[in-house]
């Protein structure tokens, strides 16, 4: 039988548990989420539980992020089915907030991470990352996890929160964790339900294309505009390209040759469906 988890609505209530774990000498490991959550999201939950004594899942599907016409009305929810897969894994608490718990009657601060926020997905989705930023940073203030997990499958999420952490000194260490993916290569993500039939065959192309783009470099390609060829070569006709670039790991800037290690990401729209993916190449020198 699964062990039930705490649910906590509040932060002061969050707050207060947390306190007590940090006072007895546990390590709080943590993992943000929208809910829906599906083999990627709990993949990130297990690799936390390697290393927590206590762990808390956030589960709050934050407005903040969404453009005004973005899919927040839609986003797909299912609490009961959250809290089961996370009791089956054993996590100790689910702070799961609603909207004015959140943010009440008056809030007006913003939180921006200048820079890494303009590039690949932020340049169409102006905001976004201001959203993430200022969720991020109340969800470590009221749940003060010693650690948290991100997925690689957010590249630029994860490393807009590690700008975060470092430049307003949060004593919170961050963890990356690898994409989950379906069996034909497609990275999990709660959207895909948004798909049709046709679509969700097409989206496994986005890791092919990625895929045919590292093979290109493995075979000693360092030009970037010659990967980048391939792989826009391989996304033809699988929905509309929104960017496929090759970028700095750290700094996200585009780059013309591979001698460090590069990000190689996608988006695509599909009909409803924004889909993202990314894969790091490394050149053998860097490595
Ligand atoms: P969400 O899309 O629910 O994702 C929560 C976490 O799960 C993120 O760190 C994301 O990178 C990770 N994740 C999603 N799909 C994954 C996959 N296929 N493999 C591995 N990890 C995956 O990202 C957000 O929510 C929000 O922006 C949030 C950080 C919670 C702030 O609101």
């Amino acid at each position: 039988m699964a062990e039930r988890a705490l649910v906590l609505r509040t932060v002061g209530e969050m707050q207060a548990l947390s306190d007590e774990w940090r006072c007895q000498g546990h390590r709080v490991g943590c993992v943000t989420t929208m809910g829906y959550l599906h083999e990627g999201h709990l993949s990130l939950v297990r690799r936390a539980g390697r290393d927590a004594d206590r762990l808390v899942v956030t589960v709050f599907v934050n407005p903040t992020q969404f453009g005004p016409l973005e899919d927040f009305d839609r986003y797909p929810r299912d609490f009961e089915a959250d809290r089961s897969r996370l009791e089956a894994i054993g996590v100790d608490a689910i702070f799961a907030p609603d909207v004015a718990e959140i943010y009440p009657e008056g809030f007006s601060t913003r939180v921006e991470v200048d820079g890494l926020t303009d590039r690949l997905c932020g340049a169409s989705r102006p905001g976004h990352f201001g959203g993430v930023a200022l969720v991020v940073t109340k969800l470590f203030n009221v749940v003060k996890p010693t650690f948290a997990v991100f997925g690689q499958k957010d590249a630029q999420q994860a490393l807009v929160i590690r700008r975060l952490t470092k430049d307003l000194d949060f004593d919170v260490e961050i963890l990356v964790s690898p994409s989950i993916r379906e069996c034909d290569g497609l990275a999990k993500s709660s959207r895909n339900v948004y798909l049709t039939e046709v679509e969700r065959r097409r989206s496994a192309r986005l890791f092919h294309a990625l895929q045919a783009g590292m093979s290109v470099f493995r075979r000693g390609e360092k030009r970037v505009d010659r990967v980048l060829e391939q792989v826009r070569a391989d996304l033809s006709g699988s929905g509309e390209v929104e960017y496929a670039e090759a970028v700095d790991l750290e700094t996200l800037r585009p780059v013309e040759r591979i001698e460090e290690p590069t990000l190689l990401a996608v988006a695509v729209r599909f009909g409803g469906a924004r889909l993202i993916d990314n894969l790091i190449l490394r050149p053998p020198e860097a490595a």
